[in-house]
């Protein structure tokens, strides 16, 4: 029986995970920490919309829960140390030095994790792996632990997260599966993954907790993730022939989606997909495929990627064209920065990329979104390096209301589908425009009908 469980990080996918085993498993005292100061005190903070992560829903459990067998902490040798099953959810980054660069998952957070359980661990535990890793990490894990550890057992699970942001709590409480993966051979191993799937026992149908070998759980998490990226960039792909041909691209998707072969969901036409993991997994993938020597399997998989940043870059140019052709000294209105609605998380959000093109050619942007703060735009921008912090800071400007943030603009573009977008008032917002009020929707979400009517210029993805 387990009754300690330590998760190591507490970013996107530590924090909702560990807060929803705690709400289910209110016996079990839950620790999760992260060597980020900042971020544990936020976690621990009395008024719950400071939060560091946003999630609906989350903010409700972690009431219930901390304090109680919910708790965030700095000390990691302390939780490690007092815990019988460890969850290693740290971030793995794609490499930005060095061999892979670009493309391999840096795993130095991972290593770093694994010899920290080594040198404190005085009992046997189970390591769990959460975080999204290139195939045979575990063994790597393994080699660590059992080179440089107290002479201690540890037994390692692969238990891959598919929560996506925005719906991740109901993701956990009800998720469509949950897969774990171990080694079944040996007694120990076995018994690690009965006690793991216990736990998700309580809450989750025995019918969908399924378990595999350990290279399988890692390949799946790679394989689903490429898979679900891929029918995004499948759908923008033919969004642009919509465009050309006076196809509708949502008609598009209702038809296909309609055949059980296919299915509905996933289907929906964007500026392109963000997020922390489908560009960084599907880099991985075309790392461990080119790393084998299968150069077509590559290839394959890098396509998605190169259509992402296509249409990134084909929404931004198409703006420019039709401003004619210059947007210098233009005020252009974002509605939306984060990756996608319902969440603060803003890592590869497109909205970061369309703006740097608009930047580049001296656009006058005004952001605004309901979760995402004015440091977070300008430390997205200032990553990429195209130009000076000061250049930016000129370049942008942020409005805590939506239709202030719109006023004098030249043009709207929607980059995030947050549903109180529908709801504004649009007459308002065109009242205060400039003329041509163009409006870009990079999500399809506004009415084009009403828009029309009220006078706007509008253009949506594959209409
Ligand atoms: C296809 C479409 O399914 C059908 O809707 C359309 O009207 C005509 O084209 P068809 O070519 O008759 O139908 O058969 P289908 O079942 O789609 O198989 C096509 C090929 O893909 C076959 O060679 C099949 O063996 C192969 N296939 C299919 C796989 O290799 N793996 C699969 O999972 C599915
Ligand atoms: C994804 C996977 O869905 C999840 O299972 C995994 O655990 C982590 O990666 P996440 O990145 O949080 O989750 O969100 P997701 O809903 O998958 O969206 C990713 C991106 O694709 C977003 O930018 C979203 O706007 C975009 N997207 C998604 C589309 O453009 N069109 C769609 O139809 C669906
Ligand atoms: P994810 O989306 O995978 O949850 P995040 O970046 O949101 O990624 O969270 C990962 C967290 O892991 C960060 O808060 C980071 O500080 C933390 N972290 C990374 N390495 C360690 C470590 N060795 N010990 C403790 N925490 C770590």
């Amino acid at each position: 029986m387990i009754k300690n469980i330590c998760c190591i990080g507490a970013g996107y996918v530590g924090g909702p995970t560990m807060a929803v085993i705690a709400k289910q498993c209110p016996e079990i005292k839950v620790t999760v920490v992260d060597v980020n100061q900042q971020r544990i005190n936020a976690w621990n903070d009395a008024d719950l919309n400071n939060l560091p992560v946003y999630e609906p829903g989350l903010a409700d459990i972690v009431q219930e829960a901390r304090g109680r067998n919910l708790f965030f902490s700095t000390e990691v040798d302390q939780a490690i140390d007092q815990a019988d099953m460890i969850f290693i959810s740290v971030n793995t980054p794609t490499k930005t030095y060095g061999i892979g660069k670009g493309k391999a998952a840096d795993l130095k957070y991972i290593e770093l994790c694994a010899r920290q359980i080594a040198r404190v661990a005085k009992t046997d535990k189970i390591i769990v792996e959460k975080s999204t890793l290139p195939v045979r990490t575990a063994s790597a894990i393994r080699d660590i632990l059992d080179n440089t550890g107290n002479k201690v057992k540890f037994q390692i699970l692969s238990n891959p997260e598919f929560l996506a942001e925005g719906t991740a709590i109901s993701d956990l409480l009800n998720p469509d599966r949950v897969l774990i993966g171990g080694n079944p051979e040996t007694e120990e191993g076995q018994a690690a993954i009965n006690v793991l799937t216990e736990i998700y026992a309580r809450w989750v149908p025995e019918n969908r907790i399924l378990t595999t070998n350990v290279w399988s759980s890692e390949l799946s998490k790679l394989t689903a993730n490429a898979f679900l990226a891929q029918r995004v960039s499948s759908i923008n792909a033919m969004s642009e022939i919509c465009e050309k041909t006076g196809a509708d691209i949502d008609e598009v998707a209702q038809a296909i989606g309609l055949d059980s072969r296919i299915g509905s969901k996933f289907l929906k036409a964007s500026v392109g997909f963000g997020g922390s993991c489908f560009q960084k997994d599907i880099l991985n993938l075309v790392y461990i495929a080119s790393s084998y020597g299968l150069d077509q399997v590559a290839d394959y998989w890098e396509q998605v990627i190169i259509m992402n940043d296509y249409q990134k870059s084909r929404f931004a140019n198409n703006i420019i064209t039709t401003l004619y052709n210059t947007i210098s000294g233009k005020k252009i209105a974002f509605l939306g920065w984060a990756f996608k609605k319902d969440t603060n998380d803003t890592r590869e959000s497109a909205a970061i990329y369309v703006a740097d093109y608009l930047l580049n050619e001296q656009a006058e942007l005004a952001v605004y979104d309901p979760k995402v703060s004015e440091q977070q735009v300008l430390t997205d921008l200032n990553y990429l390096n195209t130009r000076s912090e000061q250049e930016n800071v000129n370049l942008i400007s942020f409005n805590s209301c939506p239709y202030e943030n719109c006023k004098d603009a030249h043009a709207i573009a929607v980059l995030t589908e947050w549903d109180e977008f529908k709801t504004y008032d649009w007459q308002r917002i065109y009242d205060n425009m400039l003329k041509p009020a163009f409006v870009f929707d990079g999500r399809n979400i506004l009415n084009e009908k009403e828009l029309t009517k009220i006078g706007f210029k509008y253009q949506g993805i594959g209409k």
